[in-house]
């Protein structure tokens, strides 16, 4: 009876925390991980992947990373990924705090995308959640400046305290949310939590924040130079 290597045959796709400190020493460098020297996008929370393989496939120069705690739903979502080839998106296995305080460099990132984040129901598990001061402070230190951080959820209550927790924050400002737009198609939707809870037609909370820094589009009628946002 054959016994198949249980995670070789996903990689690149999928790879461990564990297997960065191995094989990258331990730091995502984007230009030899992925190859190129495009943006990269980080998914939180990825899931099985719905977003990576529709955003990876429409934008072919944007690097995209999703990271998973359960490795189970990311190997899933790799699993899509290798089916399709698509070289410009990869799974990382483990906690996301992990991720973003040891592996991933200091203003590399040009989004975040965290979607419909668990919203851990019971009262007593709360401190579990994804966001918090610390987890904002992360994303703030990762992205580079002006780019943005979007998350969504279709729990008000946890939208609430995420909205605060932005609004609040000293190196991020809020900007409108972006509108519902109607799917085309059965997969034509942003995550697979937005699609189950769109079917059961549930109101959807999306935001979006811009961290500090960066330059507008504009330039400066004196110096010529971009404006400071
Ligand atoms: C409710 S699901 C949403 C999945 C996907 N974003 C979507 O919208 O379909 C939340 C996901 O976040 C993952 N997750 C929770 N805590 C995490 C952490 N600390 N690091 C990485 N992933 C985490 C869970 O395993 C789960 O797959």
């Amino acid at each position: 009876m054959s016994h198949r290597a249980p995670y070789a045959d996903l990689k690149p796709y999928f790879l461990t925390i564990d297997d960065v400190e191995r094989e990258h020493e331990g730091i995502l460098d984007w230009a030899s991980f992925f190859g190129n020297d495009h943006p990269v996008e980080l998914d939180i929370g990825c899931g099985r992947g719905l977003f990576l393989v529709t955003a990876g496939e429409a934008n072919p120069d944007v690097n995209y990373l999703g990271i998973e705690i359960d490795y189970r739903q990311g190997r899933h979502g790799a699993m899509r990924l290798q089916r399709r080839q698509l070289s410009n998106v990869r799974v990382l296995g483990g906690d996301v705090l992990r991720a973003l305080t040891e592996l991933i460099r200091p203003h590399s990132v040009s989004a975040v995308h965290v979607y419909f984040p668990d919203p851990w129901w019971k009262r007593r598990h709360r401190p579990r959640r994804l966001f918090n001061n610390q987890f904002v402070d992360c994303c703030a230190d990762v992205l580079q400046p002006g780019q943005l951080l979007h998350s969504w959820t279709d729990v008000e209550e946890y939208f609430g305290v995420i909205s605060f927790l932005m609004e609040q924050h000293p190196r991020f400002e809020t900007l409108p949310p972006p509108e519902e737009r109607p799917a085309t198609h059965d997969m034509d939707y942003h995550t697979s939590f937005e699609r189950k809870a769109r079917k059961l037609g549930k109101t959807i909370y999306r935001g979006r924040w811009r961290v500090e820094g960066g330059f507008s589009l504009l330039t400066d009628k004196e110096t010529k130079m971009p404006r400071p946002l």
